[in-house]
């Protein structure tokens, strides 16, 4: 019998607690696979009282059985790798013979960070998290990226890398006019940090292609969210990678019939990142109480996240475009205490009623939001008002709830 692939993809901008939800699930996969993004990411899993953010490495990592793998849908900053295996070093969580890094994968090089954050002081920035994300993707879409296995020959390596490097000095120097660090010392850099996690390189179609066969379960673990998919997505306002399930496809030789189970995480309440259109956000004093509650602040940059009440209109164009067969909402206490609780049902968009988005950032821009309000809820199953709330969405997106997370220290729990 075919063992069962799963997918936790993010259904809004991100930071939805897959995190957490993937650490849940833990006797439900032997393998998690990361496929897409890189140190934007940022998903903090709690072990006891102990807060372990991972940004680059799968969460799968964290239990001493598991395996993780890296796919070259993901763009790898390896320094920030380095950092990651020690942290997990020092918890005595030791990744060796348990990481594996697919070699097509391509890199994240100190030039394209440089340029990320350079662009991001200009004006029309998209509040992107700094860690050289786009460059690395358009490099790659470039064709002029290098894949990690190249540097096994050092002389291609070096060939292949001055020529990114001339084209990376001359963009940041047109541009910015500022000098890039010397070719040779960027390039003995990254091939130094190369050597130090070289054993990790495998060949990650045929490493999953094995898995399988042996009847291994796997865990695709999304980073960032739908909504910042850069095809599907809220564009320009997007990160550069695919983020939804057609992005498991494209990085891992997975045949599209093999994952059945895609698990959509969700905030009860919204939060974005960055800049970009947000029908539902809260200036006021609610926005405040959503970011102090819940914490909304980013666990990558630290930046405080823009809040807004769940939006419907979104949540079913994520649901549509990551093919969710099933939900888990999450931070149902930062909602306790609220006496009306508010849901974005459609949207008015010049003197029309739409309940499912515009395609363009542009239009999202000024749609107004047409709401229904709830009652409050406490975080907890056996409430009548939050039965109300859950059965609501269930009925407006026609998907199942299947676990509630009510709150940071607690585990998720099933819905019966
Ligand atoms: P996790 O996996 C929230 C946002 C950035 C910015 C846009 C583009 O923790 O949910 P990028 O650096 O990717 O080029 O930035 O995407 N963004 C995220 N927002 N959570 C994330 O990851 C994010 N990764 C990127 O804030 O608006
Ligand atoms: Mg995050």
């Amino acid at each position: 019998m075919e063992t069962e692939l799963i997918a936790i993809l993010g259904l809004q901008w991100g930071d939805e607690g897959k995190g957490k939800v993937i650490n849940a699930l833990k006797n439900e996969y032997e393998i998690g696979v990361r496929f897409q993004g890189g140190a934007n990411a940022g998903h903090t899993v709690y072990k006891g009282e102990d807060k372990i953010i991972l940004h680059q490495i799968p969460s799968a990592i964290l239990c001493t059985e598991k395996e993780a793998l890296i796919t070259c849908g993901c763009v790898l900053d390896l320094e920030a790798l380095i950092n990651e295996i020690e942290e997990l070093k020092k918890r005595n969580i030791n990744p060796e013979g348990r990481l594996f890094i697919d070699e097509r994968t391509p890199l994240v090089f100190d030039f394209h960070k440089e340029e990320d954050v350079l662009e991001n002081e200009k004006k029309g920035k998209i509040g992107t998290t700094g860690k050289g994300i786009g460059p690395a993707y358009r490099d790659l879409i470039d064709r002029k990226q290098i894949k990690i296995g190249e540097f096994k020959n050092k002389d291609f390596a070096y060939r292949k890398f001055k020529n990114l490097w001339n084209w990376a000095s001359e963009v940041i120097g047109s541009r910015f006019g500022r000098p890039v660090k010397p070719l040779d010392e960027v390039f003995e850099k990254h091939f130094s940090l190369f050597e130090k996690i070289k054993d990790f390189l495998t060949d990650g179609i045929i490493f999953l292609k094995e898995k399988e066969k042996q009847g291994k379960r796997i865990l695709f673990e999304g980073a960032q969210g739908a909504l910042l998919d850069i095809l599907l997505g809220t564009y320009p306002y997007v990160t550069s990678s695919h983020t939804i399930t057609g992005g498991i496809l494209l990085s891992t030789g997975v045949p599209p019939w093999r994952i059945r189970r895609i698990i959509g995480v969700m905030k009860c309440y919204t939060t974005r990142v960055g800049e970009g259109p947000f029908p539902t956000e809260e200036k006021s004093e609610i926005g405040e109480i959503l970011r102090e509650k819940g914490q909304e602040f980013g666990a990558t940059t630290g930046r405080p996240r823009r809040c807004g009440w769940l939006d419907l209109p979104l949540l079913k164009y994520a649901i549509r475009i990551t093919g969710t067969t099933e939900l888990v909402i999450t931070k149902l206490d930062v909602l306790s205490g609220f006496k009306k609780v508010k849901v974005c049902t459609e949207y008015e968009l010049e003197g029309r009623k739409i309940e499912f988005p515009p395609a363009l950032s542009d239009e999202l821009y000024r749609v107004k939001p047409v709401y229904k309000e709830f009652e409050g809820f406490e975080p907890d199953e056996k409430d009548k008002n939050l039965r109300k709330f859950l059965d609501f969405i269930e009925k407006e997106t026609g998907t199942k709830i299947t676990y509630i997370s009510a709150s940071k220290g607690e585990e998720i729990k099933k819905v019966s």
